[in-house]
């Protein structure tokens, strides 16, 4: 037997998130045998209750893999339990329905200012012992200094190889896929350095706005939000080292080598290598929304948008810089790596004005794009020679798929999962690899925590940019300034 605790099993994360992954699993017939599932949260809700709630969240998810018997499978495993998860006393009733049960794994789906308490009531009520992992969900602190706070107060209950730091952007498909390219082929490794690749740029485009979300977004904004974890462990993967094998410490030790490489950003560069930005308001998909600070109620100089250059100061990366942007309220919802290789060296073909104006003529650099979302997909763009008759020869660049969708006429497109679901098999199974080490977090800190000093050092406000576009133009002129430009769309 075992259990997977859900600390805010009745929050948002849970019922978006965590049991439509649950729910998933079970359709799949992936969890474990005999596995309970006890969602904790403050509300005194009775279980019938809890479960109708849960049904709904997770039929909306669905997508056409609803399926009453599975969701009855997970109903039997489901309980509820009401906590003050600060208050050690209050945690008898789980400690009731845990039981016997040692294989435990708990998931702080609850604000990081619960952390500390909650892990000191599991300690004190003996919730702790060798067979129990705890799963912390980003952002663990708000800077380096509390993140080293909850670390140490998580500390004193659970050893590291028990502690699970989820990013739930490891557990995308595309990504686990981006390590299978990289160290499953020999042909794109020679290529993988600053002799063949130009610069790397990462882009998380959200359409939504914070919305509700304001009181919690307000104090980290989009940096802490989404730059310090989400991006930068994107940042890693592209730019590791090979590791000798799969093991957690071995791709572990790789990525925080990457981190360690990271330039400071210094209050002199900030302005030249940093964008931020702020929503006004503005239209998404012909539909007018409102500002950042309309939705806060009053101004603030919190970043909802942020563009930065990177440069990995190492031998494999001098050079090549690495361009990474995110915000709410972009046109797009698009995440996505872009490797960009240099241009070829000279051309042998005639670049004619004719040709060039519908891409025949001009040699474009290779490119390969790695769409998280919204497809799933690993392109290369390659110049092949446009078919026909014509006296000069003429080149159209061709996005070939490196994605399953090649895999046959008849190969199919695997559901797509929820990040969570892979993520919450590997805790519950004590694999770590695709869980965030604590040197890994402290260096994410570390750089983040010095370009916010130099924000707030150079009085740094965010720039206005209008809902619904790539964010503040200088976003633009971080690229344009190098010679480069954001890859879009139909570029
Ligand atoms: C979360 C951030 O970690 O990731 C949110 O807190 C953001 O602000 C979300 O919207 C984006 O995740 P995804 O998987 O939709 O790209």
């Amino acid at each position: 037997m075992s259990a997977l605790v859900l600390f805010g099993g009745g929050g948002d994360l849970a019922m978006r998130m965590l049991l439509p992954s649950l729910y998933f699993l079970e359709y799949d017939r992936r969890l474990p045998d005999g596995l309970k599932i006890i969602a904790a949260a403050r509300k005194d809700e009775s279980r019938d209750a809890y479960v109708a709630r849960v049904r709904d969240s997770v039929q909306s998810r669905a997508d056409g893999h609803w399926d009453e018997e599975a969701f009855a499978r997970l109903e039997a495993r489901l309980d509820y339990v009401a906590v003050d998860a600060t208050n050690a006393e209050s945690l008898k009733p789980l400690k009731d329905r845990i039981g016997e049960i040692t294989a435990l794994t708990y998931f702080l789906a609850v604000s990081p200012s619960l952390y500390s308490s909650i892990v000191r009531g599991l300690k004190a009520a003996g919730l702790t012992g060798p067979g129990a992992r705890i799963v912390l969900e980003k952002p663990v602190g708000r800077d380096l200094a509390s993140f080293r706070e909850i670390d140490e107060a998580v500390g004193h209950a659970f050893t590291e190889e028990q502690i699970f730091r989820i990013d739930h952007y490891l557990g995308k498909e595309t990504v686990q896929n981006l390590i299978a390219l990289r160290f499953g082929n020999t042909i794109f490794e020679p290529l993988w350095n600053n002799l063949t690749i130009d610069h790397v740029q990462i882009t998380v485009g959200e359409t939504v706005g914070v919305g509700d979300r304001w009181p919690y977004y307000d104090e980290y904004g989009a940096l802490r939000d989404m730059l310090q974890n989400h991006m930068l462990q994107l940042l890693c993967l592209v730019a590791m080292e090979p590791p000798s094998n799969l093991d957690p410490d071995s791709v572990r030790n790789e990525k925080v080598k990457v981190l360690r490489s990271l330039r400071a950003v210094t209050p002199e560069d900030v302005g030249r290598v940093t964008v931020r930005g702020q929503y006004r308001a503005g239209e998404i998909d012909g539909k007018p929304v409102a500002a950042y600070e309309f939705e806060r109620g009053q101004p603030s100089d919190t970043e909802t948008f942020v563009a930065i250059r990177a440069d990995i100061d190492n031998w494999r990366w001098a050079g090549v810089p690495f361009f990474m942007r995110t915000g709410k309220r972009l046109p797009e919802k698009r995440t996505e790596i872009v490797i960009q290789f240099k241009p070829i060296p000279h051309s042998i073909f005639e670049n004619d004005a004719h040709s060039a104006a519908d891409h025949g003529g001009a040699v474009q650099a290779n490119r390969m794009i790695i769409e998280l979302q919204p497809e799933e997909d690993i392109s290369l763009t390659v110049m092949n020679k446009r078919p026909g008759l014509d006296q000069r020869m003429r080149l159209q660049p061709i996005q070939m798929s490196l994605s399953w969708g090649v895999g046959g006429k008849d190969a199919k497109p695997p559901r797509r999962r929820v990040a969570y679901e892979r993520l919450l098999l590997d805790a519950m199974a004590g694999d770590s690899t695709l869980f965030v080490r604590r040197d890994e977090a402290e260096q994410a800190w570390k750089w983040v925590d010095e370009v916010s000093e130099a924000w707030a050092g150079a009085a740094f406000r965010p720039k206005e940019y209008t809902a619904g576009t790539w964010g503040p133009p200088e976003a633009d002129l971080l690229l344009s300034r190098t010679g480069r430009a954001w890859n879009t769309r139909d570029a």
